[in-house]
């Protein structure tokens, strides 16, 4: 991912309604308090968690390549309590080279930055970078999709596809968003996705917004091996944020808790 990618759409990010909706929050607060702090998380974009887990009375870092999600993040941060603002700290940083200079109870990467990491290398990187900021009695929560077999296997259209409900912006802005696979390789595991904005403003003029990056699958499987590589032992996998295990939905999530090896 480069530094621009959400230039244009990070501002539409805590209105996705998909995105508001979503059950993982409670996950991570739980973790987060089980853990005592400090948490790090790795990809915080918005703040979407993060702010959750201050307000949970956690401290916790968090990190992004991202200066454009980070601006929401902080403007969100400052609608807070002072008491909330002071249980966190933020820092633009890649998730493949960072050096907070501390370790943390827990590490977390929600909702998937992990998969923007398309080379091997990039993801060992990570894991790595990730291990030496792990406390060594700490948990690291790596929150991954599970590659659907039937969605991989269906040709692609190129049509943009989508049932999100429209949302509106303070500012009165309606935002329509839709999505495509552009491209899917199947050798080196991932897509091309591209995420459309038709903005419709109060005057009537229109505008359209493309968000495109490559999104890699990892399989059940290669996640252990790499994990293990990288001197990591899971602990639990989960299927969802409910904690139903591993292979009781499908596709369902690929929720690994690891500990140090
Ligand atoms: C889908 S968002 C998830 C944000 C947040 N964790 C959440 O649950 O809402 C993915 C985030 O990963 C960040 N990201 C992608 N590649 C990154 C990298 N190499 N280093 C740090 N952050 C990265 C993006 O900037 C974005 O904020």
């Amino acid at each position: 991912m480069n530094t621009e990618e959400y230039a244009a759409t990070a501002e539409f990010y805590d209105f996705v309604v998909p995105y508001q909706t979503r059950q993982d929050v409670s996950f991570f607060v739980e973790a987060a308090q089980a853990s005592g702090g400090p948490v790090l998380e790795v990809g915080c974009g918005t703040g979407r968690v993060l702010i959750p887990t201050a307000r949970a009375g956690i401290p916790i870092y968090g990190i992004d390549l991202s200066p454009y999600m980070l601006d929401v993040c902080e403007r969100r941060l400052e609608q807070e309590p002072i008491e909330v603002q002071n249980r966190v700290q933020l820092d633009q940083a890649d998730m493949r080279d960072f050096d907070l200079g501390q370790t943390f109870k827990l590490i977390t990467i929600p909702f998937r930055p992990f998969q923007h990491l398309i080379e091997v290398e990039d993801q060992i990187a990570c894991l790595r970078c990730v291990q030496r900021h792990l406390a060594d009695d700490g948990r690291f929560i790596l929150d991954l999709f599970n590659p659907s077999l039937t969605f991989l296997g269906r040709e692609l259209t190129g049509d943009e596809v989508g049932d999100e409900p429209e949302f509106t912006m303070p500012d009165g802005r309606r935002v329509l968003r839709r999505n495509r696979v552009v491209k899917r390789d199947v050798f080196k595991q991932y897509q091309d996705v591209e995420l459309i904005y038709y903005i419709t403003h109060p005057d009537g003029r229109t505008e359209r917004y493309l968000h495109a990056f490559p999104m890699r699958y990892l399989f059940r499987y290669e996640v252990e091996h790499l994990l293990t590589r990288c001197g990591f032992e899971v602990e639990t996998l989960y299927a969802d944020y409910d904690k139903s295990p591993y292979g009781s939905k499908y596709p369902g999530e690929l929720i690994f808790v690891a500990k140090k090896g």
